[in-house]
């Protein structure tokens, strides 16, 4: 899904599809960017050309909305120099993404399927057709009923075109826009995989939640809690330390119950158990949903974001959610990472997900 079809006026012909591009992905407070090498053998082993991420200004966009597109458009200005890119493949935030899942009869011809949606879109979501950009996909199904389960991703049109006016200020040609959920599970659901995974992303400002199942995301949700609440909540309680020294003590003593002192651990434990309880019930929704469907239930967690370094996170997780959580392998859809050295720790990876995933799409 590559929320493209409705932009067909603006974007490049399809022949440009191909083009070697940089995947980018803004974030409120950052923007990441990830190239590969093009290939001709997209069977091969992937290798890395340019990544980097460039701090975005604070009120330059919050939750995912664009307040002040003179400011995104310098950054992405700053991200074009470093770079020389021409074309990219940039991420939208899940906060702005509507999505739904509507069944369709299989002998609906393919170019009717987009407007029969139209209608559908209004019965879904709280925005008209007019207004909306949207692109779905067919979920593959073994059903033998007439009718095939459709997933439709939707952004007000002013989303969109607020993303996409900013990178042509800055001379930058969008060849996609993609949920950053949809781009992330590129990069961290081995491609192997069939089974329904829930991917984590722990960020700065906030922690995203996807459903990826064969490879389509059918779901998302924000909780509006991230990395920057447990610093602040461990500045309350050891008073005005560097932000270095406090992802230190993330990353080394975490949500490990010290024996004298456990004033870190009841700290971080007090936020983190509010994420574990929304995405709890998230997690029981899905279920809910589709309780007679054995391939939809969650079999995994996979945690991406900056934020999932925190020690001891995805044995908590596995123990409180009773799904098994385990940290990102970022590189794992582009090449073996027993054979081919990260250019970066794996601590900083996580954050990359997303970028990663934009920049498989011209790989694959
Ligand atoms: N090595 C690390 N150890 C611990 N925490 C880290 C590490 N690197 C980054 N973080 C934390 O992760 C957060 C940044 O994560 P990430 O890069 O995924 O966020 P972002 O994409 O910029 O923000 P968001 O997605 O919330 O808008 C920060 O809160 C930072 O403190
Ligand atoms: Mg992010």
């Amino acid at each position: 899904m590559r929320l493209f079809n409705a932009l067909s006026k603006l974007v490049p012909p399809p022949s440009y599809i191909a083009l070697p591009s940089m995947g980018v992905d803004i974030s409120d407070t950052s923007l990441k960017y990830v190239s590969f090498l093009p290939s001709l053998r997209p069977e091969k082993v992937k290798v890395l050309d340019v990544w980097g991420d460039i701090t975005i200004p604070e009120n330059v966009l919050q939750r995912g909305e664009i307040k002040d597109s003179k400011t995104l458009t310098s950054v992405l200005s700053e991200f074009k120099d470093k770079t020389k890119a021409d074309f990219i493949r940039v991420s939208l935030p899940e906060e702005r993404a509507y999505i739904f899942e509507t069944e369709i009869k299989k002998n609906v011809p393919v170019k009717e399927i987009h407007s029969l949606l139209e209608f559908r879109l209004e019965e879904n979501v709280p925005i008209s057709a007019r207004e909306a950009i949207f692109d779905y996909e067919i979920v593959a199904s073994d059903d033998k009923n007439q009718t095939a389960k459709v997933v439709v991703a939707a952004y007000q049109r002013e989303t969109i075109m607020q993303y996409y006016e900013a990178c042509r200020a800055a001379a930058l040609t969008p060849l996609s826009f993609e949920v950053e959920a949809q781009a992330m599970g590129r990069a961290v659901v081995p491609n192997n995989m069939t089974d329904t995974v829930m991917l984590i992303d722990f960020g700065k400002t906030r922690t995203g939640v996807g459903i990826i199942n064969n490879g389509t995301l059918l779901y998302t949700s924000t909780i509006d809690i991230g990395g920057g609440q447990l610093s602040q909540v461990l500045r309350k309680t050891l008073g005005d330390v560097a932000e270095s020294e406090l992802t230190a003590i993330k990353n080394t003593s975490g949500l490990i119950r010290g024996v004298e002192d456990t004033r870190v651990y009841e700290s971080l434990i007090s936020i983190i158990s509010v994420i574990k309880d929304e995405i709890a019930s998230r997690m029981q929704y899905w279920h809910l949903k589709d309780s007679n469907r054995n391939s939809r239930r969650i079999k995994k967690i996979i945690l991406c974001g900056g934020s999932v370094n925190l020690k001891g996170l995805p044995e908590y997780l596995t123990e409180s959610l009773g799904v098994s959580c385990v940290r990102a392998d970022v590189w794992g859809n582009a090449f073996r990472t027993d054979l081919v050295v990260p250019p970066f720790e794996k601590r900083y990876s996580y954050g990359y997900a997303t970028a990663i995933g934009l920049a498989l799409k011209n790989t694959v």
